[in-house]
């Protein structure tokens, strides 16, 4: 990274675990500080790639699991190329709800693709760019079940069996240790504020915003 290059952040996290009320915390942060920064989300981000998110999210999309991990990767070229590297060589942080980590654990661990494959596809669709911190709202997949019950409708991931939703925690948990000097790992079981106070507090957070 050079000095002039922007933070590059994602979220990452089950569904239900509580990504969203993180990042508005994280931005009203930056604003107070006037940190320039960017919000975007995966799978989206741009007009093609929004259009492929509506595509993947379709409960009525049924496909194989390398489509769906095509997709994704599709998605995330146009994405990186058009959007989050311009704005990192901008100067300016990019704060990405969900990025290769997912494909790791839904479509490599989740759908049993495996590692290797999804992390090429990872590789070959940024460009070789990765994440400077992964944030892992950690929640066991029985809890955020309950959580993602109570928000109404479910998109074609949600619906899938618990046994999915095991599996892309373990992957979860498995990269975390993998690649633990860019994760932080915080307990989604505790209130917004707890969460955002130890995400401040923590050692790689800080590497970057002191
Ligand atoms: P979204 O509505 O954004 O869910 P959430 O609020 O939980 O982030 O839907 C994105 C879904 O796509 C989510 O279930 C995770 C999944 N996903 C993958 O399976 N692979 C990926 O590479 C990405 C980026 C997302």
């Amino acid at each position: 990274m050079s000095k002039s290059s922007g933070v590059f952040v994602t979220l990452e996290g089950g569904d239900g675990a509580g990504k969203s009320t993180l990042l508005n915390l994280i931005t009203k942060e930056f604003n107070s500080r006037k940190i320039p920064h960017f919000c975007t989300r995966e799978p989206g981000g741009t007009s093609v790639s929004e259009q492929i998110r509506a595509l993947i999210l379709n409960p009525d999309s049924h496909m194989e699991s390398l489509t769906e991990l095509f997709l994704y990767e599709a998605s995330r070229h146009e994405h990186v190329v058009k959007v989050i590297k311009p704005k990192l060589n901008e100067g300016v942080h990019v704060l990405c709800d969900r990025f290769t980590t997912s494909s790791l654990a839904y479509q490599g661990y989740g759908r049993g693709l495996g590692a290797k494959l999804v992390g090429d596809l990872n590789n070959i669709a940024t460009t070789g760019l990765n994440p400077n911190i992964i944030i892992w709202l950690k929640i066991e997949p029985s809890i955020a079940k309950k959580r993602a019950e109570q928000r109404g409708q479910k998109d074609r991931l949600e619906k899938e069996f618990d046994q999915f939703h095991e599996n892309v925690y373990k992957g979860f948990q498995e990269l975390s240790q993998i690649y633990k000097n860019n994760f932080i790992v915080l307990d989604a079981t505790h209130s917004p504020d707890v969460i955002f106070k130890s995400l401040l507090e923590h050692p790689i957070w800080k590497r970057y915003f002191s």
